[in-house]
C-alpha cells in the first residue's frame, strides 16, 4: 500500500491543566488515512475530535506517540507551515477564522502568507471566487455576511492554498439547513476533486457517502470501519449518543414490518431508488 497520508502512533494527549478521571483527551490512538479517502469522525461532546483535529494540522502534538502528515513529523516545528499547507482547516464558528475586513483581502491572507507572486494570488482568488459563490462579494466586509456565506469564504480561503488535506470541525453546525446543504455539496466535489477529508460532524446524514468511519469515545478510537456497520450498532450508537441517518432507521423499521430493503439504504435517495425502482 502507498505510504498514508496521515498516520498516527500511540497518540495520546492531555491538556495541560485538565485534571480529574477523563484528564487525557486522547489516549493510544495508532491509525492510518489513506490520500483521497473521505472520513467520517464522530463522538459525543468531549470525546476528543476537536482535539484530534487539532493534532492533524499540528496546532496542537502529541504528549506520547507521533503523527506524521504526508511524512512529515508533527511534533517538529520545522514542518509546521507545510503541514498547514498540506492540511486545511475550518472550524464549526466562522468568525473565529475571519481576519480581514473584506472577503477578498481574507481570501488573500493565506495566500500572501505563503508569499505567492501577485498574480498568482489574483488568479487563485478569482478561481476560488467562482467555485465558492463569493465573486460578488468580494468588496464586501465578512462581519456584515450571512453564516453560509461566512462559511464558505473560509473554505474558499483555505482551498485557494491548495491543501491535500481538508479537516472539518463540525462547519455546517451554525448554519441553517439550505446552507449546510450547500456547504456540504462543495466538500463532496472538493473530495471527488482528490482531496482527502476529514468531517467532524453530530449530523450523521452528512457522513452517508464516507469512505470509513472513526469514532471516539473519552479520547479511544471505539469504531473503525463502514458507515452501515457503525449505524447498524444500536449498542454503540446508543453508547456514543449518535443516531443512524433517517434513511437507515426508516429501511429499518419498514424491515420490522416485513418490508426489507437490500442493500440497506445510507440515504433518503437510495432509500426511494429501492422502493420505487
Ligand atoms: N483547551 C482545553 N483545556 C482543557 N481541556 C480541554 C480543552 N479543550 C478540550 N478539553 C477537554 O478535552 C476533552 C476532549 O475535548 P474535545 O476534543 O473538544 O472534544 P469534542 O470535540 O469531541 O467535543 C474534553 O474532556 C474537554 O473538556
Ligand atoms: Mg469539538
Amino acid at each position: 500500500m502507498e505510504q498514508p497520508i496521515i498516520s498516527l502512533k500511540n497518540v495520546s494527549y492531555a491538556y495541560p491543566h485538565a485534571t480529574g478521571d477523563h484528564r487525557a483527551a486522547l489516549s493510544d490512538i495508532t491509525l492510518d488515512i489513506q490520500e483521497g479517502d473521505f472520513i467520517g469522525l464522530v463522538g459525543a461532546n468531549g470525546s476528543g475530535k476537536s482535539t484530534l483535529a487539532r493534532m492533524l494540522n499540528a496546532l496542537l502534538v502529541p504528549v506520547e506517540g507521533e503523527i506524521r502528515v504526508d511524512g512529515m513529523l508533527t511534533s517538529d516545528k520545522a514542518n509546521h507551515d507545510r503541514i498547514r499547507e498540506t492540511a486545511g482547516m475550518v472550524f464549526q464558528n466562522p468568525d473565529s477564522q475571519i481576519v480581514a475586513t473584506s472577503v477578498e483581502d481574507d481570501i488573500a491572507f493565506g495566500l500572501e502568507n505563503l508569499g505567492l507572486p501577485v498574480e498568482e494570488i489574483e488568479r487563485r482568488i478569482a478561481d476560488v471566487a467562482r467555485r465558492f459563490d463569493v465573486a460578488d462579494l468580494l468588496e464586501r466586509e465578512p462581519h456584515w455576511l450571512s453564516g453560509g456565506q461566512k462559511q464558505r469564504v473560509v473554505l474558499a480561503g483555505v482551498v485557494a492554498i491548495k491543501p491535500r488535506i481538508l479537516i472539518l470541525d463540525e462547519p455546517t453546525s451554525m448554519l441553517d439547513p439550505r446552507s449546510r446543504r450547500q456547504f456540504h455539496s462543495l466538500v463532496k466535489d472538493l473530495w471527488r476533486g482528490g482531496v482527502t477529508v476529514i468531517y467532524i460532524t453530530q449530523l450523521m446524514d452528512e457522513l452517508a457517502l464516507a469512505d470509513r468511519m472513526l469514532a471516539l469515545d473519552a479520547g479511544r478510537v471505539v469504531f473503525d470501519g463502514k458507515p452501515l456497520d457503525i449505524f447498524s450498532n444500536d449498542e454503540l450508537l446508543e453508547r456514543i449518543s449518535l443516531e443512524a441517518p433517517l434513511a437507515v432507521r426508516l429501511a429499518r423499521t419498514l424491515a420490522r414490518r416485513g418490508c426489507k430493503l437490500r442493500p440497506v439504504p445510507l440515504t433518503l435517495g437510495q432509500l426511494v431508488e429501492e422502493i420505487c425502482g
